[in-house]
Formats: structure tokens, sequence, C-alpha cells
């Protein structure tokens, strides 16, 4: 099985409505191609973990790079597995990733969630959350 891990620009005018329908069509296919995993949304990029088969994942990633609600896709991590880390989700989305108890804090506490995979979704999250001083830069 392999499992890869991509981050992406969102289109800006994407909202929690676009992301909800989205969801739907993603978890539709997954559950038909045997694809489970995770994305995120840090208010201005999206990062997906997508596990499964090989091939379903490949021809899913390629779909995916063509879709118009994002792009810039690049991959970070590009492995093979021996077993998944979100098998009960055929995509986990949580708009809140700020709280301690969301599914994916409590995967990552449970040591199911590979610590290279959890750093760079941590790291992903904190991106989205920082907000500048206004000055702070370029005087
Ligand atoms: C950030 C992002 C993540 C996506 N994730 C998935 C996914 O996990 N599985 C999937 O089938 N489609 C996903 N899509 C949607 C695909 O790009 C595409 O629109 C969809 O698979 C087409 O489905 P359909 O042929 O059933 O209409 C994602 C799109 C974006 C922008």
């Amino acid at each position: 099985m392999l499992s890869v891990i991509y981050i992406s620009v969102a289109d800006p005018l994407i909202g929690e409505q676009d992301i909800a329908a989205l969801l739907v069509q993603a978890r539709r296919n997954n559950q038909r191609d045997a694809l489970t995993g995770a994305l995120i949304f840090n208010g201005h990029n999206f990062l997906q973990l997508l596990e499964g088969p090989a091939d379903k994942v490949d021809a899913c990633l390629a779909v995916i790079r063509s879709d118009p609600r994002h792009s810039g896709m690049v991959e970070i991590r590009r492995r093979e597995i021996a077993e998944r880390a979100f098998a009960e989700w055929t995509m986990l989305y949580d708009p809140q990733f700020r709280g301690h108890d969301d599914a994916l804090s409590r995967l990552a506490g449970s040591g199911r969630l590979d610590p290279q995979d959890t750093l760079m979704m941590e790291n992903f999250i904190a991106l989205g959350r920082r907000t500048r001083p206004s000055g702070a830069l370029g005087d």
C-alpha cells in the first residue's frame, strides 16, 4: 500500500460549504476505490494524506491535480506502508483542528499516526494560524 501527502494552494474564494461538497464527492469515490486519508484546510492551503492501493492512490492524485478548486500541488511525502493510519475514514476532515480533542489529535496521541506525518500536519496547521503583527516586516 502507498501513502502520499501533498500540499496545495486553495482557490481564494473557497469556503466551508465548498469543502463540504468536495468531501461528499471525495468520500463516495474513496469508498469505491478503497482509499482512506485526511484532509486539512489551514485557511489558505490544503494538505491531504491519501493511502490505499498504489494504482488507486496515483489515479486519484492525477484527478485531484487538475481540480480547479486548488493549484500548485506538491507531494511532500510518498512511502510504502504496511498498515493504514486512517482505516476508519474515507476522508477525515475537521474544520477546527484546533482543539486537543479532535480526531487528528486523538489519532496522533494513540501512536497510530506516523511521527513524521504528525509533524507535517501539525506544522501545516500552525502555518495557517500564524498572524503577523502589522509593520513587523519590511521596515
Ligand atoms: C483538495 C482536494 C482534495 C480532493 N480529494 C479527493 C479525494 O480524496 N478523492 C476523490 O475522489 N476526489 C477528491 N477530490 C475531488 C477530485 O478532484 C474530483 O473532483 C473528483 O474526484 C471527481 O469525482 P467524480 O468523477 O465522481 O465527479 C479532491 C479535490 C480537492 C480540490
